[in-house]
């Protein structure tokens, strides 16, 4: 069995839940409040249901996390990161455990399970495209965009992150500017970058989520 944690990041998101939806075997998926947020704005959240065996969101549990207590029960064979946002990548290699996803790593490590980390900021200059979706602008009773997108990611009032190619042409279309595309090189922080060079000494730190699927 694995746990997947999934934190509040864009940047290889899409990857993540398609490696997760690809581990065959049980799974149990753990979701930070942040990635519960983007989960719900694109449209993520069914298809990480439709595939895990349980999923235990953060805001449901709180402190003390009692489902971090199943590490105890010696089942699991690892635990997987992915995307790990700079923010719990800096809280687990200074030993914070005030969230879901930090408190499960902490489980893990002290019962000896299997450690893998695919964070974000990993490395100086790293180039995103993603697709900025407003609700507030959201405002037609016909949705152009969703009638232009060829892959049916665009759903009113909604992004389908899983089907969206970022090909923007639903952007042309959208009278209330309510998508964007970002592109964009991003100055990765020094600290995060010192941050997952300490994650290493945790955890199996990889690049990709895809690197995963060879290692299990
Ligand atoms: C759309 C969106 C995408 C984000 N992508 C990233 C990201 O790729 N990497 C990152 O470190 N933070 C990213 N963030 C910021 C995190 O969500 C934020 O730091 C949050 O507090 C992380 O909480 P968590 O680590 O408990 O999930 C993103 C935020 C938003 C709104």
């Amino acid at each position: 069995m694995i746990a997947w944690c999934f934190t509040g990041a864009g940047y290889m998101l899409k990857e993540s839940v398609t490696v997760f939806e690809n581990i065959k075997g049980k799974k149990v998926a753990f979701v930070s409040k942040g990635a519960e947020k983007i989960f719900e704005r694109y449209s993520i959240k069914d298809y990480v249901e439709r595939s895990a065996d349980r999923v235990i969101y953060e805001s449901l549990e709180g402190s003390p996390f009692f489902s971090a207590g199943i590490f105890y029960t010696k089942k699991f064979d690892a635990v997987i990161v992915s995307p790990a946002t700079a923010n719990t990548v800096a809280k687990i290699v200074r030993g914070i455990a005030d969230t879901l996803v930090t408190n499960v790593v902490a489980q893990a490590i002290k019962n000896r399970v299997r450690l893998y980390a695919v964070p974000t900021d990993i490395e100086k200059d790293t180039h995103i495209r993603w697709i900025v979706f407003l609700p507030d602008k959201c405002d037609c009773d016909i949705c152009y965009a969703e009638k232009k997108c060829r892959y049916g990611a665009v759903k009113k009032g909604k992004i389908d992150i899983m089907r969206c190619r970022l090909c923007g042409e639903c952007i042309e279309v959208c009278k209330y500017c309510a998508l964007k595309i970002v592109d964009k090189t991003i100055n990765v922080r020094d600290v995060d970058i010192k941050n997952v060079e300490r994650l290493a000494t945790e955890a199996i730190v990889l690049k990709r989520p895809e690197e995963i699927l060879k290692l299990l």
